[in-house]
């Protein structure tokens, strides 16, 4: 039976934690509360007790020793945490890692998936230090459920609202369904920028953060998969149980994968590869005394192409980052570097390619085929595309 940890935070929306907690146990999921004061200001710890049928534990400083036995046990026999609904305060606590509540506590000591339900008045939701602590946590792993928009409890229409308990239970379950598909493969990942020097301090690059791959690493690892990242320099905290390399240029990134292909069974370049670099690297600062500075390119090497040529069992995937003729440009890549399939990212499109937490892509597979994929998260992403790799193995 999956244990599941239902932390709920003080909100309007309280209430429907009670809805939720219901159906989790309807559905067969042992269901353990954590409740924060504020939210025992809006429902009764009697009634979520009664519905989970366990004893409800509701933050109180003055059992502190109890409170430390708690907190761990609960963290460590989760399957999953799920905080519906979640508020702003207890997201920005977990996001700048204060831990002064049992519920912020346990959600910091537990290794299993922690899903946020956001509820709050829109101006709170939209405002930028909600959004950016919102990010980070994406970026670290976290799961959010998108708020409905409707009409909220302080009178004003927006999004913010939680959504149906039905909707928040089916979105737990699909996480819980997390298949190992990917046991017994290696699989081969690379990510962020390559920087190319020019002088001592100077270097040439591109906008690449490193999310795209790191999400696909992440959520290989967690199919079952042994996964090696090699990464270029991005500000990345390194995915829970992957083998991450750290490379610089192009070069090193080159001579870190062909050591790596022969044992791979799956590689996946998301890494923006600088396709030039300056022929010479100047030994010293370079002085601005002159007016004009002209740099003499040549090219890096192709490492896609390179794995293409000496692929035998491998599955080998591109990305294609392109402001025109995406679609063409794609196929044309997919062709000339032997690959299985190539993600073709628009970068004309908003919430696509680079930096952002979402992406717009669509996959060209190698016999012809295409599948336009609408916008969705990075992780959502990487889901769909090892998705589409397991078929090719099967
Ligand atoms: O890192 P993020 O901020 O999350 O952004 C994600 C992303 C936009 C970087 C990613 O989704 C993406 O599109 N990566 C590939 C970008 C790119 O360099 O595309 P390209 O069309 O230049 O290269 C095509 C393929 O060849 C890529 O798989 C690339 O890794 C590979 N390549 C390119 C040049 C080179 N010298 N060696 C290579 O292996």
């Amino acid at each position: 039976m999956k244990n599941i940890v239902l932390g709920v935070t003080g909100s309007i929306a309280a209430y429907k934690a009670a809805e939720i907690a219901s159906l989790l146990v309807k559905k067969g999921y042992q269901v353990q509360v954590i409740m924060t004061p504020a939210a025992a200001e809006f429902i009764t710890s009697l009634t979520m007790q009664s519905i989970s049928q366990h004893p409800v534990h509701v933050d109180m400083f003055n059992t502190l020793s109890q409170w430390e036995i708690e907190h761990i046990s609960l963290a460590q026999g989760a399957d999953l945490i799920l905080v519906a609904p979640a508020s702003a305060n207890l997201i920005g606590k977990v996001a700048s890692g204060i831990a002064d509540n049992l519920l912020a506590t346990t959600i910091m000591a537990t290794g299993a998936p922690v899903v946020f339900a956001p509820a709050m008045n829109t101006g709170m939701y939209e405002n930028p230090v909600f959004q950016h602590w919102m990010n980070f946590l994406k970026g670290m792993g976290y799961i959010f459920i998108e708020p409905d928009e409707g009409r909220l409890a302080c009178g004003t229409s927006g999004k913010g609202r939680l959504p149906a308990p039905e909707k928040i239970v089916a979105a737990v379950e699909q996480i819980l369904d997390v298949r190992k598909d990917l046991d017994g493969k290696h699989v081969l990942v690379t990510a962020g920028p390559t920087r190319e020097p020019i002088d001592p301090v100077r270097f040439l690059s591109n906008h690449s953060s490193g999310k795209m791959g790191y999400a696909l690493a992440r959520e290989a690892e967690k199919r079952g998969a042994q996964v090696t990242l090699v990464s270029g320099p991005t500000k990345l905290a390194p995915p829970e149980g992957v083998k991450v390399i750290a490379v610089k240029t192009a070069e090193e990134m080159f001579n870190a994968v062909k050591n790596l292909f022969p044992v791979a069974d799956i590689v996946i370049k998301a890494a923006a590869v600088a396709d030039f670099r300056p022929r010479q690297q100047a030994q010293e600062k370079i002085k601005k005394k002159r007016a004009v500075l002209s740099l003499e390119l040549e090219r890096t090497p192709d490492i896609l192409s390179y794995l293409g040529e000496h692929k035998d069992k491998q599955i080998l995937v591109g990305f294609a980052a392109e402001t025109r003729d995406v679609l063409t440009n794609a196929q044309d890549k997919l062709n000339r570097k032997n690959l299985d399939l190539i993600i073709a990212n628009d970068l004309t499109q908003e919430g696509a390619g680079f930096e952002v937490d979402t992406n717009v892509a669509t996959i060209l597979f190698k016999g012809g085929s295409a599948l336009t994929l609408p916008m969705m998260t990075k992780t959502e992403l990487a889901c769909v595309i090892l998705d589409e790799i397991i078929k090719l193995f099967q």
